[in-house]
């Protein structure tokens, strides 16, 4: 599902029941990957595409408030964005996070 905000997208990400803490959930809009989690009870959004070597990072697995690439195990932490560890040295680009009623939305532009 999407809406439109000025020049931005609300893009549905799946309802917050689907997504606890500890967990990530990847989507797909217009050609890019979109990876949410959910820490500590908290949602964030970030590319989801690893910067390395383009890896779908909705494969990987959490561990602490990081997501680990399944590809080659570079570290992003997924309340920056930040790479924490090699190979992957550029960020994860951060998405601005909704709740609205029952669902999480990410604002794209
Ligand atoms: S593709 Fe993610 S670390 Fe290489």
């Amino acid at each position: 599902m999407e809406a439109t905000q000025g020049t931005a997208h609300l893009v549905k990400v799946c309802p917050i029941s689907e997504l606890p803490p500890g967990t990530l959930k990847g989507i797909e809009f217009e050609g890019r990957r979109i990876l949410a989690a959910n820490i500590d009870g908290k949602i964030y959004a970030h590319d989801g595409t690893c910067t390395h070597e383009e890896a779908d990072l909705s494969n990987g697995f959490i561990i602490g408030d990081r997501v680990v690439c399944p590809l080659h195990l570079s570290q992003f932490d997924l309340k920056t964005g930040e790479a924490v560890t090699s190979p992957a040295v550029e960020p994860l680009k951060n998405y601005k996070v909704k709740i609205e009623g029952p669902d999480v939305y990410v604002e794209v532009d």
